[in-house]
């Protein structure tokens, strides 16, 4: 035999050496879930490790991921259900616990960078992204309150606004809006190719966002389609998207493929509440090796092409990683 693969894995050290992809802490952006109160940390029972904090609380966390060596925070706001209505408005009232969040956060560690969420389900009444009349998701009345949204984010801090909310003409709206005010060193982290999927639950619990009538299927994308992500990945990349999201990853990994190949911009892909939950449900149960799994999962996620990852296990990663080296 004159070739034998087997020759570059004999030993750690050359496993090593020959080792095509790796994911480094600088990869990872890692969600937190804040909500109104104080000295609060509420356990999530769908998302074992994961914690709704209260502003202070949240400073804490994020103090303690510095020093694991991240420095990317998704923040997601839990919202009382009597601050809830048909028009989100609690989302850009200035002194919502979520805009406080991001200043106090700016404020205290100003290293931080802080990718906030603009979509209407964290504070609608109906739990959709976008305004309902009628039972139907109006399109161009939405991103009127995304904007407003988005501003009010820039305002108090944001670095990157990263739209969730799939409605059409979003990118360019917001892009506009922002560069209006002044923001124009504010990126967009579009969610270009969000799925309809069954892997937000958790996250639903965790916000208590679920939609109270229908599904997203009228803006989210149909799981069985690949070519309309590249129609709305050329969309958001005209109009002026700073990076193109893959949401859910693990189901998705052609499409975070397809895109890193067809477009040059930087891609991201969003791991989970529901990819999160099945990896912690199988170690729970000891069925499978959790920290493995979770480290064969994002390394997936980077080879198929994504130089950000949006995890909930991006803290217990950091701290493997800070315990190895
Ligand atoms: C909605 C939003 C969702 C997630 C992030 N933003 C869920 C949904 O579309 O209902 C899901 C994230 C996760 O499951 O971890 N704007």
């Amino acid at each position: 035999m004159v070739h034998r693969p087997r020759r570059n894995r004999k030993c750690e050290p050359i496993r090593r050496l020959v080792q095509e992809t790796r994911v480094t802490v600088d990869n990872l952006i890692y969600p937190i879930f804040i909500t109104e109160g104080k000295g609060l940390r509420i356990p999530i029972r769908s998302m074992p490790d994961i914690f709704r904090f209260s502003p202070d609380e949240a400073l804490r966390e994020i103090e303690a991921c510095l020093q694991l060596g991240l420095k990317i925070f998704a923040p997601f706001p839990h919202i009382a259900d009597q601050l809830k209505d048909k028009f989100a408005s609690e989302s850009w009232r200035e002194d919502n616990v979520y805009l406080r969040t991001i200043r106090l956060v700016k404020e205290r560690f100003p290293e931080v960078v802080l990718v906030t969420d603009v979509a209407m389900d964290p504070y609608s009444s109906d739990g959709h992204d976008g305004l309902v009349e009628n039972g139907e998701i109006v399109n161009d009345k939405t991103l009127e309150i995304l904007a407003k949204m988005a501003i009010a984010q820039a305002q108090a801090g944001s670095d990157i606004i990263a739209p969730s909310d799939m409605m059409d003409g979003r990118v360019g709206y917001l892009r506009q809006a922002l560069d209006k005010e002044g923001f124009t060193n504010v990126s967009i982290m579009s969610y270009t190719a969000k799925y309809a999927s069954a892997f937000y639950g958790p996250f639903r619990d965790a916000l208590d966002s679920a939609p109270r009538f229908g599904d997203k299927k009228t803006y989210q994308m149909d799981p069985a389609n690949a070519r309309e992500a590249l129609l709305e990945a050329t969309l958001d990349a005209a109009e002026g998207a700073d990076f193109l999201m893959v949401k859910p990853a693990l189901a998705y990994l052609d499409i975070i493929r397809l895109l890193k190949d067809t477009f040059h911009l930087p891609i991201a892909a969003y791991n989970v509440s529901g990819e999160y939950a099945m990896i912690k449900a199988a170690a729970a149960q000891q069925w499978i090796d959790g920290k493995r799994a979770m480290q064969e999962c994002l390394l997936s996620i980077r080879r198929a092409g994504a130089t950000a990852i949006l995890t909930y296990f991006a803290k217990e990663f950091a701290l493997i990683e800070k315990n190895f080296h």
